[in-house]
């Protein structure tokens, strides 16, 4: 234990580790981490998920209804549940995204083939029959063994339409809406946690301002009752990325009124191909994703200001990579393929949310199945899981958690004379105190070599997964589904107490520590 301590001094002393640290390109990696500290739970919410009546997302990725040669079950099917079951997803965020204020729910229960038709407005004009409404949804929650995120109705609905889907959905006394749901055949209430008021509206949820916004979610707000012992979360619309002034501005009208505010981030910002790109295009995502940090830490300290004792979330309920669509999909449907150069980026993010974790409780990467930055991709009969995918699994030992601070000494790499860090990491230990290192080598060409060290613990075995490829590109399609998976990782071992490990170019490691 000593000579642990000792080592962490050292490691401290020598290298004056403070967080993560620059050094010139070339030199070993170095890693401490605090593997005896971290007060801060990793809520599991953070591996959140979306799925939103957009493109094939819910038709076809989850709905393929009860008639379907498709193996279902109650109209939905069974791969894609249990494929998604291995990634023990804690929350399933729906109906929208923008498609959240101009749903109205009362179209999507009874019996389906009197549920009227409406267009999808927001996304390709579409026809949505509603045959995937409130009772299809919960009841999928229920396969998959998650939390409920409902967003309701701002832009385009009333108050009244909001406290009747809360009533339906979680009265369980006598009341017209409670016996409706009966009526539909759901005599339980379900448990609804996390119930969002609108929909990014200072866009296509009506465009609003942030005052006006802020008046209105008072007014819905108020409608969102907690009925039957079901405690409600209201979540409050938050910013797009970085307009810093909409978070203060709701913040400070109605920061007492939330239980969270969401975030959406998308990355890159300037669109492009899914799999055809350059290193420089590469290296752009890579920084794009690593801004994250900043617009964290602003709207960190702007919530810090209005709620200094931490009591209101952040939720980042829609992030992730959005590129062109794909050559021959229908435009404004959003299906695009996901490489190894969108895993890394995704492995970023999760690291960043768990660095995060003491505000950032939830997060929902978008979107589940077909849209954006998917886990699955569906083609008929066919399913294949993305690299996004398996990034989500292997990172999943860290929900629940307890986040451990590390100092990181990192080779740098540079775009337009900005310097980034070459490695980028989270570290956490589980309940039986083992310790989890998930680390991304943003490098494109070199592989990295890093020393590791663990005060606290004595480190008895380490091993690791890896995902990377020799190419940035690297994917999966119908044809080769497993071309990109996760791999044991070599060229690790213990020395003198110190973990060495080499992480090839391009990949997405975590190792776990005993
Ligand atoms: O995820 C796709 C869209 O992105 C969502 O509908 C919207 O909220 C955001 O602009």
């Amino acid at each position: 234990m000593k000579r642990l301590i000792l080592l962490a001094l050292i490691l401290n002393g020598v290298w004056g580790f403070a967080g993560t640290t620059l050094q010139e390109t070339g030199g070993i990696n170095r890693l401490l981490v605090h593997a005896s500290l971290g007060q801060e739970t990793i809520n599991p919410e953070i591996y959140g998920h979306f799925a939103e009546h957009l493109g094939h997302c819910i038709y076809e990725g989850f709905w393929v209804g009860e008639d379907s040669d498709i193996p279902n079950v109650r109209g939905i099917r069974t791969d894609v549940v249990a494929a998604l079951k291995k990634l023990d997803i804690p929350v399933l965020r729906w109906p929208g995204g923008c498609f959240a204020d101009e749903y109205h729910w009362q179209e999507g229960i009874g019996p389906r083939e009197q549920r009227p038709k409406m267009v999808n407005t927001h996304w390709g004009m579409v026809t949505e029959t509603n045959a995937f409404g409130t009772h299809e949804f919960l009841d999928l929650c229920e396969m998959l063994g998650c939390e409920a995120y409902i967003a309701g109705n701002v832009g385009s609905g009333t108050p009244e339409e909001m406290q009747d889907w809360v009533e339906y959905m979680t009265f369980a006394g006598d009341s017209e809406m409670a016996n409706l749901r009966r009526a539909n055949g759901r005599d339980k209430p379900w448990i609804i946690k996390y119930f969002g008021i609108g929909n990014e509206n200072w866009s296509c949820g009506g465009s609003m301002t942030p005052e006006y916004y802020s008046n209105l979610y008072r007014r819905f707000k108020t409608y969102v009752r907690s009925y039957s012992g079901n405690e409600i979360r209201k979540v409050a619309c938050g910013p797009g990325g970085i307009d810093h002034h909409w978070t203060e501005v709701v913040m400070r009208e109605i920061g007492n009124r939330m239980d969270a505010l969401s975030l959406h981030y998308y990355v890159p910002g300037t669109g492009g191909s899914a799999v055809e790109f350059n290193e420089d295009e590469w290296l752009a995502l890579m920084e794009s994703s690593l801004g994250l940090e900043k617009v964290l830490a602003r709207t960190r300290e702007i919530m810090d200001v209005y709620d200094p004792d931490g009591k209101i979330a952040l939720y980042v309920d829609e992030w992730g990579t959005w590129w062109d669509e794909e050559p021959g999909s229908q435009k404004s449907l959003l299906y695009q393929q996901n490489t190894l150069r969108d895993a890394v980026s995704a492995g970023i993010f999760l690291n960043l949310f768990n660095q995060n974790c003491g505000r950032v409780k939830m997060a929902n990467i978008a979107q589940v199945n077909n849209v954006l930055q998917a886990m699955i991709l569906t083609d008929g009969e066919k399913m294949i899981l993305t690299p996004t995918y398996h990034v989500f699994e292997m990172y999943k030992v860290h929900q629940g958690a307890t986040l451990l601070p590390f100092d990181l000494i990192t080779n740098a790499w540079t775009r337009n004379d900005e310097k980034f860090p070459v490695l980028n990491v989270s570290a956490s230990r589980d309940e039986n105190g083992v310790v989890h290192i998930s680390l991304c080598n943003l490098d494109p060409q070199t592989p990295a070599q890093l020393e590791c060290a663990l005060d606290g613990i004595k480190a008895t075995s380490v091993t690791g997964r890896v995902l990377s490829a020799e190419n940035m590109n690297s994917h999966n399609t119908f044809d080769k589904p497993d071309n990109l998976q996760p791999g044991q990782l070599k060229n690790s071992e213990i020395k003198d107490g110190k973990l060495m490990v080499i992480l090839p170019a391009k990949s997405v490691v975590v190792m776990e520590v005993k």
